[in-house]
């Protein structure tokens, strides 16, 4: 059955009723479709992200592309295929006829596969260092374009690729259940012919034999190499009776061990007041447990958002409750008591720490690649040895937009250099000219975040930050560096492509 406020695209719509450049979303057979019109052309296609389910009716169409309001995947309305992370997986595409000034929705078109292209330029092998994001969405696209050789994939973590970010997130708070998590089911590493090697950690890299050897003493030789090796949380040197109280947050499992201590709990102390400290915070808070968050900063994120967002964020945290304990940080962990550098003391069941990760370049600086505070990388994600690329939180890549070398913690931009780095694998010499972007959720509020903007001069706020209804701008000798909005998701799109333009000097 169709939603009775959804027209029947079976039955038709006029041409008249779509304006060029915009959509019209209606249905065929229960199912929502997305027709999307382009001059005289109308595309028709799903009417939801394949990574979040966001609604594409609210998202901004830009040349022959459909881009996720929430997140800001692209898909293709021609083929329907994922072109930007953090989707991977296409949106179905229909069949659309025009008679004369009326357009029909008919069949679905079969979802197209690998590219079927000359092999030649392929290398004979490709390895990935890295379960993450960079590491799994080069796989994906390695395979997608048509790359049908031996992909073998080393990961030190425990468990397959996952979704990292809601790990802090809807997971932590129980809102997701665990088979929402791995990013891919374990069938379609055999299906795609990926040999998925966890729980095993690359310690050496020689470049010019073309050889890594892992630290059970297994020798693999790679035609190509992806280091996307991520990043490590940093470590405090806190002194604590029971090491077992403090926890740190990357993977899976800590996520889940997290969980099994948070049953228990009936107060945490979270250390440390920027994304994935105060993402803790929100999560533990809406499990009902009491949460004190202790950070050096007077502004939680100031550095990052700036002091009247930071400001904000502090407000919605203490509406839910949390208690902060700013300008200080911890000096002695004993039992379940903290002592922090005031004196001042917190009873805590245990106690989390979110102060920062470092980039995890150890086998880069082994292998005497180029390193630059990150795995030095150019703008086609090479290192600095032939045939080996870097890409995501432990590489620092030349910003086509601020012209400095930058280097991001940043779920999209990571899976997106992955998909560069595999096709420049694959020989496309593929500029990484995509714009940053990230965003956090706290409670029922998202932030989003396009851009990269280290320092800047002016801040300038368009609506109201408290009412949830605003976009900041992040501006420096007079050009925009980068946007953050709150409920103003196509705001954050616009910006987004306004800053390609600027890129591609359009
Ligand atoms: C809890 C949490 C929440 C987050 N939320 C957000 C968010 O909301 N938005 C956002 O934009 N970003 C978020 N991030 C950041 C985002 O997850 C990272 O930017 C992203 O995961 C980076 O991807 P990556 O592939 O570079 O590294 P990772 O995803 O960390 O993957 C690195 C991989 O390399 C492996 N590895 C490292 N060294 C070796 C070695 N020597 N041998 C073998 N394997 C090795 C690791 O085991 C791991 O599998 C979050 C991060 C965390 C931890
Ligand atoms: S829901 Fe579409 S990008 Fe996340």
């Amino acid at each position: 059955m169709n939603d009775p406020e959804k027209p029947d695209l079976k039955n038709g719509v006029s041409l008249a009723s779509i304006p060029d450049g915009g959509k019209l979303l209606g249905a065929v057979d229960g199912e929502e479709v997305l027709l999307v019109r382009r001059g005289t052309k109308v595309f028709g296609v799903g009417a939801y992200c394949t990574h979040y389910h966001g609604p594409l009716a609210d998202g901004l169409v830009v040349d022959d592309e459909v881009r996720c309001p929430w997140h800001h995947a692209c898909f293709s309305l021609r083929t329907g295929e994922a072109l930007r992370a953090p989707a991977l997986d296409p949106i179905q595409c229909w069949h659309v006829e025009q008679a004369g000034e009326r357009v029909f929705v008919g069949e679905k078109l079969p979802v197209a596969g690998p590219k079927r292209v000359s092999t030649q330029q392929h290398p004979t092998s490709v390895i990935i260092v890295g379960g993450g994001a960079a590491g799994l969405a080069a796989a994906d696209m390695l395979r997608r374009e048509g790359y049908s050789g031996p992909l073998t994939m080393i990961s030190a973590d425990s468990t397959p690729p996952c979704d990292r970010p809601n790990l802090s997130k809807d997971f932590l708070a129980g809102a997701a259940p665990e088979e929402w998590i791995p990013l891919r089911p374990l069938e379609w590493y055999s299906e795609q012919k990926i040999d998925l090697v966890l729980n095993s950690s690359v310690t050496s890299l020689d470049t010019k034999q073309k050889k890594i050897g892992t630290e059970g003493a297994k020798i693999y030789e790679y035609g190509a190499l992806l280091l996307a090796t991520g990043a490590d949380p940093v470590k405090l040197p806190l002194e604590s009776s029971t090491f077992s109280q403090i926890s740190y947050l990357r993977s899976f499992t800590d996520s889940k061990a997290i969980i099994a201590k948070a049953t228990a709990a009936k107060q945490v102390l979270v250390v440390g007041a920027s994304f994935i400290g105060l993402e803790v915070a929100a999560s533990l808070r809406s499990r009902g447990i009491a949460v004190h968050v202790v950070a050096p900063e007077r502004v939680p994120m100031e550095r990052i958002l700036g002091a009247r967002v930071g400001a904000f964020i502090r407000s919605l945290h203490e509406s839910h409750g949390v208690v902060f304990h700013l300008g200080e940080t911890v000096r002695h962990v004993e039992g379940h008591k903290v002592t922090l550098t005031s004196g001042h003391t917190i009873e805590a069941d245990f106690v989390v720490l979110g102060v920062g990760v470092q980039p995890s370049i150890a086998l880069a600086e082994q292998a005497g690649l180029k390193i630059d505070r990150g795995i030095a990388v150019d703008e086609y994600l090479q290192t600095s040895a032939p045939g080996v690329f870097a890409a995501g939180d432990a590489a620092r890549w030349p910003d086509l937009l601020t012209r400095e070398r930058i280097r991001v913690e940043h779920w999209v931009v990571a899976e997106r250099q992955g998909q560069t780095a595999a096709k420049n694998i694959l020989g496309a010499r593929q500029r990484f000219e995509a714009v940053p972007f990230f965003w956090s959720q706290h409670y029922d509020v998202p932030i989003n975040y396009v851009g990269h903007a280290e320092k800047w001069d002016t801040i300038d706020i368009d609506g109201d930050i408290e009412k949830r209804d605003c976009s900041v701008s992040y501006e420096r000798d007079g050009r925009t560096l980068a946007v953050a909005t709150i409920f103003r998701d196509l705001e954050s799109l616009e910006a987004e492509s306004g800053m390609e333009r600027l890129i591609r000097g359009q």
